[in-house]
């Protein structure tokens, strides 16, 4: 049987699972990560998880077509509610966006607490979950750029484990260091000034009171970002 190619951004995703994970792919929908996985033979099975029936049904189809459905075990669940930790030492919650991604990670704290793998890949919200993951007692061992069409993807590779803490700008952006792999870095950071710039442009012409604080906040990130941004040119030459 001909196997899928993945996207480039759920790719980018499995390739940061390793081999013979104990896999737990929160918000599977279709579940073509896991079934993909399975068909490469990198992984023996996976638990899966959606809140919604329809999503939950698509998975069990796309199992059923490719005939791995006695390697899927499949959860109809809020987050990892209906997963045990022993079931998973890698979790995969993509395809959500960052403050669902850290509802869920808080309402099973064990991911937390031992040295589960978490590969999070947030559509919206990602300096929201940075943050929340600096003071939650997470750490970010790396993140990974991916682009599709115009649209660049970050993913996060994740541990429990307090890491120093994050600038505002870091938030946004994640931590760079010299002679790190990010081909796409310079068109995130290019992306990231003219989104805080356009923020800032927005919330200057405000008359509100509570807008002025804001103002400073971004006024910090946008100066943050731009440092950010010379830093990583002057890496490049
Ligand atoms: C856009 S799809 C992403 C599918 C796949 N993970 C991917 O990245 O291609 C988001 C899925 O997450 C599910 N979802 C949203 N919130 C959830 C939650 N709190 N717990 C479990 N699943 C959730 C939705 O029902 C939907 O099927």
């Amino acid at each position: 049987m001909r196997i899928y190619e993945l996207s480039p951004r759920l790719q980018s995703v499995a390739d940061l699972v390793p081999e013979g994970a104990r896999l737990a792919d929160v918000g599977t929908d279709h579940a073509y990560l896991p079934v993909w996985l399975i068909l490469q033979g990198m992984i023996d099975g996976a638990v899966v998880s959606d809140l919604r029936q329809g999503p939950l049904d698509r998975a069990r189809q796309n199992a059923a077509h490719y005939e791995v459905s006695d390697k899927l075990s499949f959860r109809l669940c809020d987050g990892l509610r209906g997963v045990q930790p022993h079931e998973a030492d890698t979790v995969t919650i993509a395809g959500m966006g960052g403050e669902t991604i850290a509802n869920i990670l808080s309402e099973s704290p064990w991911v937390g607490l031992g040295s589960c793998r978490l590969i999070l890949q947030p559509m919206t919200a990602q300096e929201f979950l940075r943050c929340w993951l600096s003071r939650h007692g997470y750490t970010i061992e790396r993140e990974v750029l991916t682009q599709e069409g115009r649209t660049l993807y970050c993913t996060f590779l994740v541990r429990a484990g307090q890491m120093p803490p994050l600038s505002p700008a870091e938030c946004w952006a994640g931590r760079q260091y010299p002679g790190m792999d990010a081909p796409l870095r310079s068109l995130y950071l290019e992306r990231l000034v003219h989104r805080a710039d356009r923020a800032l442009d927005g919330i200057r012409r405000s008359t509100k009171p509570e807008d002025m604080s804001r103002a400073a906040d971004l006024e910090r990130v946008a100066a943050g970002l731009s440092a950010m941004k010379k830093e990583w040119e002057a890496w490049q030459r």
